[in-house]
């Protein structure tokens, strides 16, 4: 049965970059841009759900609820912190969802942020690793480059993807997020520039990655009832999938794709009432150019082995007929890992209400997002249509 009662009614994101901004200062910018700013006061907010993921190794700071909740406002408030990895942010909306949904609150903040540059990228890289299986996988040496490396070399082998088809998801994410002012990199690419060889972890290049970024965002969900008093224009929360699968690379059956992926998109599909067909477009985890083609045929895009040929095709361009990643996805516009979940629901919020500007999408009633934590081992999908859709 479709989800009926959780609605997004304001959804906001500081800039993701390099920022001269503490974890506390971008959590509060994002906090005051998707509360009073959207005409929702704080004193509304009954309960908040945040996702961080490293500011222990990052910032050194933990237990960052109450304290960002503090310099954000809302002293007092029930506040949980969500960690999955790159998909604390969903995990941390799924909780809000299903707090929203039983009835025990009928409005919450789901709010996410992570400081990164305040360590060199080797500090980043090794933090970031924790997300990986320690004993097996990440005190040998393995990062998280290289295990989107590795998945590269298969769907390559198995497909016969190229480097080529990779640097292309560059290319689009870049173009994308050239007229997106929050994006981290505001410049369009070539195709020859996406293929410089700087490898980061053969096959992947400079431009395969995610940057290291800093950057919070933030979300009010309502019940159904309530959202009519701040908006007519909310945004239904119709289906939502959780899934997890082994952390350690070597006990998985595949490596061209993530089974956590395919399990909760069927879930959220199921939920929903409805099929990868009726989606107009998705907003994926694409930490590295790879991790989006093989999201794409994961919920059912495309199947395996042809998300890159849809790319080639410009299928899944902005203006193409399945848009994927529309303001420029993790690639252009930033990774701060804990932020992201909370960023993509705000993505897909911004196109179904139709306020997405250069970056408006044709078609835009129903969309998924899917965020990914570490090798894959959690994944969230959620799916949002128009209220009056
Ligand atoms: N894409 C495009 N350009 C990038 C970039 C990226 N991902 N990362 C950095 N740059 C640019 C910088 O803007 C800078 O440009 P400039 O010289 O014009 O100012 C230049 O490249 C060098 O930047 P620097 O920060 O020194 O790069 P780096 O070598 O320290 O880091 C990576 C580059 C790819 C290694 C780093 O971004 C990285 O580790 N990314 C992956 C993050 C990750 O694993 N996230 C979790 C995913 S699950």
């Amino acid at each position: 049965m479709p989800l009926k009662n959780t609605q997004i009614v304001s959804a906001a994101q500081t800039k993701f970059g390099s920022l001269d901004m503490s974890l506390r200062e971008m959590f509060a910018e994002a906090v005051d841009k998707a509360t009073v700013e959207a005409g929702v006061p704080k004193s509304e907010i009954q309960a908040a759900f945040v996702g961080t993921f490293i500011p222990e190794m990052l910032v050194h700071q933990g237990h960052t609820a109450p304290l960002l909740l503090d310099y954000a406002g809302l002293r007092g408030l029930p506040a949980t912190r969500h960690e999955a990895a790159c998909a604390s942010g969903a995990t941390a909306l799924r909780a809000g969802i299903m707090a929203i949904e039983s009835g025990f609150y009928d409005t919450v903040l789901v709010a996410g942020a992570e400081k990164m540059t305040s360590v060199t990228t080797n500090e980043a890289t090794e933090a970031l690793a924790a997300a990986a299986d320690d004993q097996f996988e990440s005190s040998v040496g393995l990062t998280f480059p290289g295990v989107f490396a590795i998945a590269a070399v298969a769907h390559m082998q198995k497909y016969g993807t190229t480097e080529e088809d990779m640097a292309r998801v560059s290319v689009k994410a870049h173009k994308n997020a050239s007229t997106n002012p929050l994006a981290q990199f505001q410049k369009e690419i070539t195709l020859e520039k996406a293929m410089t060889p700087r490898y980061v972890a053969w096959p992947l290049k400079l431009f395969d990655c995610s940057p290291i970024s800093d950057g919070a965002a933030a979300l009010v969900l309502t019940s159904t009832e309530k959202a009519k008093q701040y908006t007519d224009d909310s945004v239904s929360v119709i289906g939502t999938g959780q899934a997890s699968a082994s952390m350690n690379l070597a006990d998985r059956r595949e490596l061209t794709s993530f089974e956590a992926s395919v399990v909760a998109s069927k879930n959220a599909y199921k939920m929903a009432g409805l099929s990868a067909d009726d989606m107009d477009f998705a907003v994926v985890h694409d930490c590295f150019t790879i991790a989006e083609i093989i999201a794409s045929e994961d919920i059912g895009f495309f199947e395996p082995g042809k998300g890159a040929e849809a790319v080639k095709e410009g299928v899944t361009a902005l203006d193409g007929d399945r848009p994927i990643n529309p303001m420029g996805g993790l690639k252009a516009v930033g990774h701060p890992v804990g932020a992201t979940g909370v960023k993509q629901a705000s993505v897909v919020y911004k196109e179904i209400i139709g306020a997405a500007g250069p970056n408006q999408i044709a078609k835009h009633d129903t969309g998924i997002m899917h965020n990914f934590g570490g090798t894959g081992a959690s994944c969230v999908v959620n799916i949002f249509r128009r209220s009056d859709a």
